[in-house]
């Protein structure tokens, strides 16, 4: 039974992981979680699996060197699936340092650990033990509106202090592959949504002041481009990789699915108001009268788009969940987690919002 060490499994994407994780391979495996519950880590995220005899939670911050050598030093790790990270773009051009901090710091602790836990005396490696990192498109900077797609050899080009910290660390991964022949892979991803996403990201922020009848803040001239994937795929993507793909190898992750920011807003527009009983007194908040153009983000990456075809002729993976479907299964989602809302938007969320938009 294989040993899964994630960290930021209480985030986004690392508690969809989990979630995907135990609904496939059930107790055939064990996870252990290590997290530091930032503002973005959320154990509520987790209720479900919390009980499970082969999950563990682990309070710890990835910087922590002690801490991290301690877990491989008290567990038979196979897997390493390293999520953890700031990941928002928005605060990173507010207080850059922590991104530095977490993500290359944190990242340079996890392959230090891992490597001591798993070299041998002759410098090779335990066998089959593997560390997937997982990254971010953004590390390939900017494309045009006209075309052009980014692939594992577009040159890294990170524009925001979000993305350089993720090039840095996507560095440090090749260079221990490089170095030293450390197993591992990387994943460069574009733009997730789904559940449990932190509503300071643009699909669950639309969809929670859309249905407040709060304002709809739109950088820019909403044109910007993303290349959405629903989140599950991701998670599906990561395992397949780390299971299938060939060590040493960077795979990008895409859904082929490019939009600009407003028409994302529109289609949650439209996908509320088709999803919203008749005599629900939301219907008649949900109008396009509160989309608010606001200024721009500083430095905004025009578009992001992946070429997944590495990833698909290598090893099957594709996208499986088309972008009408995965809104609507976001949506019903957020409909039936208005507690987990409720508690997001509290407190330290509030005094965030004030301060980053004055809409
Ligand atoms: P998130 O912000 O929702 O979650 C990050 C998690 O990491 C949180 O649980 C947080 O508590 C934890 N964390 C932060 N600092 C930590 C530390 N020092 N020690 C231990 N834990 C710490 O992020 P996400 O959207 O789930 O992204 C997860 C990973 O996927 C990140 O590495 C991100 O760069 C990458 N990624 C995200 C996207 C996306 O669209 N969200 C796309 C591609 C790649
Ligand atoms: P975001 O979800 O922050 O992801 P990223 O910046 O990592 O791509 O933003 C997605 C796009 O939406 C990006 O072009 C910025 C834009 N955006 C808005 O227009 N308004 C908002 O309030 C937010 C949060 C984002």
């Amino acid at each position: 039974m294989k040993t899964y060490l994630v960290t930021g499994g209480a985030g986004f994407i690392g508690s969809n992981y989990i979630h995907y994780m135990f609904k496939k391979y059930g107790d055939g495996i064990r996870i252990i979680n290590v997290d530091a519950l930032t503002y973005a880590g959320n154990p509520e995220n987790l209720k479900e699996v919390e009980d499970r005899e082969n999950y563990t939670f682990i309070k710890a911050d990835i910087c922590d060197k002690e801490a991290i050598a301690r877990i491989f030093a008290e567990n038979e790790i196979d897997r390493v699936v390293h999520f953890a990270a700031e990941s928002h773009v928005d605060r990173s051009i507010r207080n850059p340092e922590i991104f530095v901090q977490t993500n290359v710091l944190g990242t340079a602790v996890m392959l230090n650990c891992a490597k001591a836990a798993w070299e041998l005396p002759d410098g090779s490696f335990r066998e089959d033990k593997k560390f997937l990192h997982v990254s971010t498109d953004e590390v390939y900077g900017s494309l045009e509106e006209d075309g052009g797609y980014f692939y594992e050899t577009t040159p890294y080009a990170p524009r925001s202090p979000y993305s350089a910290s993720k090039a840095g660390s996507d560095m440090l991964v090749k260079a221990y592959m490089d170095t030293y022949h450390f197993p591992a892979n990387i994943t460069n991803c574009s733009n997730n949504y789904g559940p449990y996403q932190f509503p300071e990201k643009l699909i669950p922020l639309i969809i929670h002041n859309a249905l407040n009848g709060k304002k709809l803040p739109v950088y820019g001239d909403g044109k910007n481009v993303r290349d959405w994937l629903y989140v599950e795929d991701h998670a599906k993507a990561i395992d397949m990789v780390q299971e299938k793909g060939r060590l040493f190898e960077t795979y990008n992750v895409g859904g082929h699915n490019e939009k600009q920011n407003i028409e994302i807003i529109k289609i949650i527009l439209e996908t509320l108001q088709e999803m919203l009983p008749e005599n629900d007194p939301r219907k008649a908040l949900v109008s396009e009268d509160l989309i608010t153009y606001v200024e721009d983000r500083k430095g905004h990456d025009r578009r992001y788009a992946i070429a997944p075809d590495k990833i698909r002729e290598e090893i099957g993976w594709e996208p499986e969940t088309m972008f009408k479907e995965g809104i609507r299964r976001t949506i019903e989602w957020y409909f039936a987690h208005e507690e987990w809302m409720a508690h997001v938007t509290s407190g330290d969320y509030q005094k965030y919002y004030e301060e980053m938009y004055t809409v």
